[in-house]
């Protein structure tokens, strides 16, 4: 499973890159807005310096809502760099705007996925990843990663080659959850990645190495 971080700050992503498990990075405009980014020349900037910053695929979200719009704006953004990948959310202009890009060789992340017929639309349409939003639907006391195995199933059945990119992460646990589930990717804040990290037991191991260690040799 690839590991992608899931925000727009520059130094989170600096620190997850350092890390040597990192494969990209996906953004989304409420992430830019977090960050303060604003202006079409700004916004440009920002993925240009996340593109340089990672080696992997950079998800860059449209504004539009209509098929022309998120054509053009998708063009805008691919130009930036050939690790851009375009963000196109679940909606009909959406569906049609994967299509284009798909058949125009336009890398893209399908987003706000919260149904497994919403997983075969963005199969259809060609699109690179499909984003299924699991913390916003545990949020809802539904299974998010529910639908994660059952979009696996059915992609495995059909043999659609777009990658399940399970977003919305809150936690360590999200993260080994859809990797058993069978998701390609997972898009995570740095804090759940550092999360896998941590055991007790491993930190009391290594103190009673190092005492052990101490004791003979000082
Ligand atoms: O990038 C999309 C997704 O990961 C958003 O997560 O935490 O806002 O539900 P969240």
């Amino acid at each position: 499973m690839k590991f992608f971080v899931d925000t727009a700050n520059l130094s989170q992503i600096k620190e997850a890159n350092d890390l040597g498990v990192l494969d990209g990075v996906t953004t989304n405009p409420s992430l830019m807005a977090k960050e303060g980014i604003k202006g079409r020349d700004n916004i440009m900037a920002h993925y240009k310096a996340i593109c340089d910053l990672v080696d992997g695929d950079i998800s860059a979200e449209v504004i539009a809502t209509d098929f022309n719009g998120m054509i053009s704006e998708g063009k805008e953004l691919a130009k930036i760099d050939d690790k851009i990948v375009v963000k196109v959310p679940m909606i009909k202009d959406g569906v049609m705007a994967l299509k284009w890009f798909s058949s125009n060789g336009i890398k893209t992340n399908c987003t706000l996925i919260f149904s497994a017929g919403q997983a075969i639309l963005a199969a259809k349409a060609g699109a690179t990843y499909m984003s299924p939003f699991i913390g916003r639907i545990d949020d809802m006391s539904w299974d998010g990663m529910e639908l994660i195995g059952q979009i696996a199933h059915i992609y495995g059945t059909q043999g659609y080659e777009t990658e399940i990119l399970a977003a919305s992460i809150r936690n360590p646990l999200h993260i080994v959850k859809a990797a058993e589930m069978g998701a390609d990717v997972c898009t995570c804040p740095l804090s759940s990645i550092l999360g896998l990290l941590y055991h007790p037991l491993t930190d009391i191991g290594l103190a009673n190495f190092l005492a052990d260690h101490e004791k003979v040799n000082r």
